[in-house]
């Protein structure tokens, strides 16, 4: 089984939020963050960002992958070089949303298992609706990355994540780009054993329960709907 990670000593690239919850602070994802933040910012601009956050967020969020040292036949020599030594990840995105960041992981890990976990907020009742879920075996064994842009209320995230656990997941890392502080509070209170991590923390939830600033719809800037 892979442990949850532990990032104590990767100090100059998080702002620690809570005992849980990670700020990321590389300038590459706080500039694309800005970039797709503005109301000018078109839907194929939009997708193409968010998918570059993904491949920014993939590395930062794997430092802590454990790895051993394998025998190699380069054309010159053998020798014994890094490999990583862990079962493959499980990128699991909450549709729709998460599948346009989660593209920007699997660029980098082609590896991983996908596995896509269907909930929607409800508009009137603001409550997280579970629809699909489809995921890779031996989760237990997996470290699994779920992803969604947006972190509002926190009720998406918290359903995703048990039914992650009522699959036998047992190490999760949320990865999203903006946060709410209410948000935030759920899912740590509700899932203390999961370590979230977000490019920025907004300043609160509108009457619709939108994130302020925020972004907009992530799901409708996506894939152009509204
Ligand atoms: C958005 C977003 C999250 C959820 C966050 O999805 O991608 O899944 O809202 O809100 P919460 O923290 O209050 O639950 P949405 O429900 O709009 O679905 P979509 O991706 O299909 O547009
Ligand atoms: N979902 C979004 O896409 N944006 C928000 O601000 C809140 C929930």
């Amino acid at each position: 089984m892979i442990e949850q990670p532990n990032i104590e000593g990767y100090g100059p690239y998080y702002t620690k939020y809570n005992e849980q919850t990670y700020i990321l602070k590389h300038p590459l994802l706080q500039h694309k963050l800005t970039s797709i933040r503005s109301v000018e910012t078109n839907t194929d601009m939009f997708r193409r960002i968010v998918r570059e956050i993904g491949t920014v967020m993939a590395v930062e969020l794997t430092r802590h992958l454990p790895i051993k040292n394998k025998s190699v036949e380069t054309p010159l020599a053998q020798m014994f070089a890094p490999t990583l030594d862990c079962k493959k990840l499980c990128l699991a995105p909450i549709m729709r949303a998460g599948m346009g960041l989660s593209e920007g992981f699997s660029d980098i890990i082609p590896l991983a298992r996908i596995g896509h976990i269907g909930v929607y907020r409800d508009h009137e009742t603001l409550q997280p609706k579970e629809y699909f879920c489809k995921m890779p075996g031996n989760l237990d064994q997996r470290l699994i990355i779920l992803i969604d842009p947006m972190l509002a209320t926190g009720g998406s995230a918290s359903a995703a994540i048990s039914m992650l656990k009522n699959r036998g997941a047992a190490t999760i890392i949320f990865a999203n780009m903006v946060a709410a502080p209410e948000g935030i509070d759920r899912v740590t209170k509700e899932h203390p054993d999961v370590t979230i991590y977000t490019i920025a923390v907004d300043e609160c939830l509108d009457e619709n329960a939108y994130i302020v600033p925020g972004l907009g719809d992530a799901g409708d800037r996506t894939y152009g709907t509204r």
